[in-house]
């Protein structure tokens, strides 16, 4: 007996095709609050997807991952910048934060135009970070701080940093726009 896909069964299977491939592609990361014991596995080489996932699993004493934004103006005379970053590190695996008792941190440090430096705010993160990679997406929440991140698309990448920490007094967002392709994460085990 012959056997046809009928329109029906095409979809079922093109669907289970399409689900297969999301899932394939999908991954989120639950980054608790302590450093591990034992062994931290980095990942030094690039694959086809998860450009700005997690690259050291799990994080040790002696181990740093982190998500670095950077914004500076392009005028010259301008003396603004905004450095965000998140952090999956304790003071021993990365050595300019203050001690904390958890390894999730965010900092910003801010300068205005005219060059007035503002003291960096770090703030522990106590109840982990989630972490969520979509093919070449990364979007990141440091629960509980008000530090956030989103990153959508791999062709036409934008990520969106999002604060809204009363606590510390910031609120606001950074809207980046790829014009490369250019890996924005930058890993290293000590
Ligand atoms: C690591 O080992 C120490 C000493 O055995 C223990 O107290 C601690 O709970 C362990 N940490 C984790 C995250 O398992
Ligand atoms: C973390 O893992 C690395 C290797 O993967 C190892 O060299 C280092 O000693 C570990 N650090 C701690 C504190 O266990
Ligand atoms: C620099 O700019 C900030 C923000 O506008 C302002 O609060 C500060 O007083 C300025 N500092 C000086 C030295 O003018
Ligand atoms: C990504 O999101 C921004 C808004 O946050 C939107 O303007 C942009 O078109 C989106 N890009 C893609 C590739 O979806």
């Amino acid at each position: 007996m012959a056997r046809f896909l009928t329109p029906t069964r095409l979809f079922s299977a093109l669907y289970t095709v399409l689900a297969c491939t999301l899932r394939v592609h999908s991954n989120v990361f639950h980054i608790p609050t302590t450093a591990q014991n034992g062994t931290s596995v980095a990942q030094f080489t690039s694959t086809t997807s998860g450009l700005d996932a997690p690259k050291v699993q799990p994080i040790n004493g002696s181990a740093f991952d982190w998500w670095y934004f950077d914004v500076v103006s392009t005028d010259p005379s301008n003396l603004a910048s905004v450095v965000v970053i998140f952090f999956t590190s304790g003071q021993t695996g990365f050595p300019f934060l203050p001690p904390a008792d958890t390894i999730i941190q965010a900092s910003l440090e801010v300068s205005f135009p005219n060059g007035t430096i503002l003291p960096r705010i770090v703030v522990p993160g106590e109840e982990g970070a989630l972490i969520t990679t979509k093919g070449d997406s990364t979007s990141g929440d440091w629960l509980g701080t008000g530090f956030s991140f989103t990153g959508n698309g791999s062709t036409n990448l934008e990520y969106e940093v999002h604060i809204d920490a009363p606590d510390v007094g910031v609120k606001g967002t950074l809207t980046f726009s790829a014009v490369g392709f250019t890996p924005m994460n930058i890993w290293m085990l000590t």
